[in-house]
């Protein structure tokens, strides 16, 4: 059944498309901290392999709320592999399991996607009057915000 929220279908559309690239590139960093976890090697490896757990973990919360709100705009959720792997922005790196270089990988990502809603709060806000969006995104930059913060904390 179609929604009747407010939201002209031309907008809910363009957010949408905003929201599934979105959560291809979540996807991608996603798999990405899980890889780090399983192949990290350094001196204090059980706390990068508890690190990375975590925020895999919560990076699959955001994920689930990415996905959910495409759907509560009346749109479906992309829930490809090869769907994303289209859509996404973030690329995969060839494999390392040297902590310096993992965490500057990750670091890039979150930045990247920071600076991407951040562009993607106005665009959706104004440009397309969806205010539920806007605010959604701005609770998901500071999730990353905190997470490159973390991640910057490694890094010298
Ligand atoms: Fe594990």
């Amino acid at each position: 059944m179609k929604s009747d929220i407010g939201i002209s279908e031309k907008n809910s559309q363009a957010v949408a498309v905003i929201l599934n690239q979105l959560l291809a590139d979540e996807h991608v960093l996603f798999i990405k901290t899980r890889n780090y976890h399983w192949n990290i090697e350094s001196s204090n490896f059980m706390e990068m392999h508890k690190f990375y757990e975590a925020q895999y973990t919560e990076l699959a919360d955001a994920i689930d709320d990415v996905a959910e709100r495409v759907r509560k705009i009346g749109h479906y959720a992309e829930g490809r592999l090869k769907d994303y792997l289209k859509l996404a922005s973030l690329e995969e790196e060839e494999y390392t399991n040297d902590q310096q270089k993992q965490i500057k990988n990750l670091l890039d990502d979150h930045e990247t996607l920071i600076r991407s809603i951040r562009k993607s709060i106005d665009v959706t806000g104004d440009d397309h009057k969806d205010a539920g969006t806007a605010d959604f995104l701005t609770g998901l930059l500071k999730e990353h915000e905190k997470w490159a913060w973390m991640l910057r904390a490694y890094l010298k």
